[in-house]
């Protein structure tokens, strides 16, 4: 089974070609950065034009690096939400377009279950139920992933989201955009215990995380720090609380494995923290390649090859949606992360 999978949520336009055996026949992806850089940050309507710019041509390109026709593809997926409206309906209306052309099915992919099934792309051996931590640009979240469509969402961040909080102390810094592979490259660079920031309810009897007020220590040290220190200090910051947070969800529930993706997922220090808090449990531990992580359109497919096979598809008029919870049932929390 060949699934065609389309990601435009955001700030990357992608297109790749996936089966179900886990086989990646092409991805192709490119990125928005230096039209939105000028800004410091993602704009919604630069970002949904470059999508209609980029998308035709990269899965053209998709299938031909494939060496497949629209007809051999059996089914389309397609980012439905979360993110920025305008770009996930370019990407949802082309899918849709797509697959009633070619008469296949279309499925309408949320782009968290995306991250969230990434790690069985990359891990044929990783089993449900696992426990994630979905770690990007929009979203802080611990979810039990309990199987296809099937999340629990343990915890989330009451203000900002991790990915965030990373590229506003980029900004802060003056590192550029986009911030978190700068912040990472100034860490490395710098000494963790020369700034003194404060760890956002770390320790709390709540499960959920909190980055506002790092972000706002951050903005205070600047000019009494040099950069690299704060980087460094930050970084560290955001590891003691991803930790505490996880550690504490991993105790209330069953999982074979502790899984790490999403954006921020590529943070070698990230990685490293969860897959010793991983084996301290004599838990697997499984985070995708870098590729994987980031935002991606082989994710898209294989989420919506799993779908499938779990006959899972949808109509031609389901809709797009800036907001789309993984876990319907979960109750709001103040503020929690808007973007994907
Ligand atoms: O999953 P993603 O590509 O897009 C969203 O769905 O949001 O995540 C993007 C986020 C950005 O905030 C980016 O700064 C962050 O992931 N990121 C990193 C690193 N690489 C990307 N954060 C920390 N360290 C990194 N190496
Ligand atoms: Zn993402």
């Amino acid at each position: 089974m060949i699934v065609l999978g389309l990601e435009s949520s955001c700030d990357e336009t992608a297109a790749a070609l996936v089966m179900h055996d886990r086989r990646v026949l092409a991805h192709r992806l490119a990125g928005q950065e230096a039209a939105h850089a000028p800004f410091g940050g993602v704009v919604p309507e630069i970002a949904a034009r470059a999508h209609v710019e980029a998308l035709e041509p990269l899965i053209a390109a998709a299938l031909a690096d494939a060496g497949l026709t629209l007809g051999q593809v059996d089914a389309v997926a397609a980012t439905a939400g979360p993110g920025l409206i305008g770009g996930v309906m370019v990407g949802l209306v082309t899918g849709k377009a797509l697959a009633h052309a070619a008469g296949k099915p279309l499925i309408a992919v949320n782009h968290l279950e995306g991250h969230a099934l990434s790690p069985r792309l990359s891990d044929p051996d990783l089993d449900f139920p696992y426990l994630l931590l979905l770690v990007s640009g929009g979203h802080c979240q611990l979810l039990l992933v309990e199987s296809v469509a099937r999340y629990r969402r343990l915890a989330t961040t009451i203000d900002d989201a991790v990915g965030e909080a990373f590229d506003k102390t980029a900004k802060l810094l003056g590192l550029g955009f986009p911030g978190g592979p700068a912040v990472e490259r100034a860490a490395a660079l710098g000494d963790a215990r020369k700034v003194p920031l404060p760890r956002p309810l770390k320790g709390s009897p709540e499960p959920h995380f909190s980055f506002a007020g790092l972000k706002s220590a951050v903005s205070r040290a600047v000019g009494h720090h040099a950069p690299e220190d704060i980087a460094a200090s930050f970084q560290a910051a955001v590891v003691d609380c991803l930790l505490d947070r996880t550690k504490r969800a991993l105790a209330s529930v069953e999982a074979t494995a502790l899984v790490v993706a999403g954006g921020v997922a590529a943070n070698g220090a990230v990685r490293a923290s969860m897959q010793a808090l991983a084996e301290a449990h004599g838990l697997r531990f499984v985070a995708p390649p870098l590729w994987l992580c980031t935002d991606n359109a082989a994710m898209i497919a294989w989420a919506g090859a799993e779908r499938f096979a779990a006959g899972l598809t949808d109509p031609l008029d389901v809709p797009a949606r800036a907001r789309w919870p993984l876990d319907p049932s979960a109750e709001a929390v103040r503020g929690a992360g808007v973007k994907a």
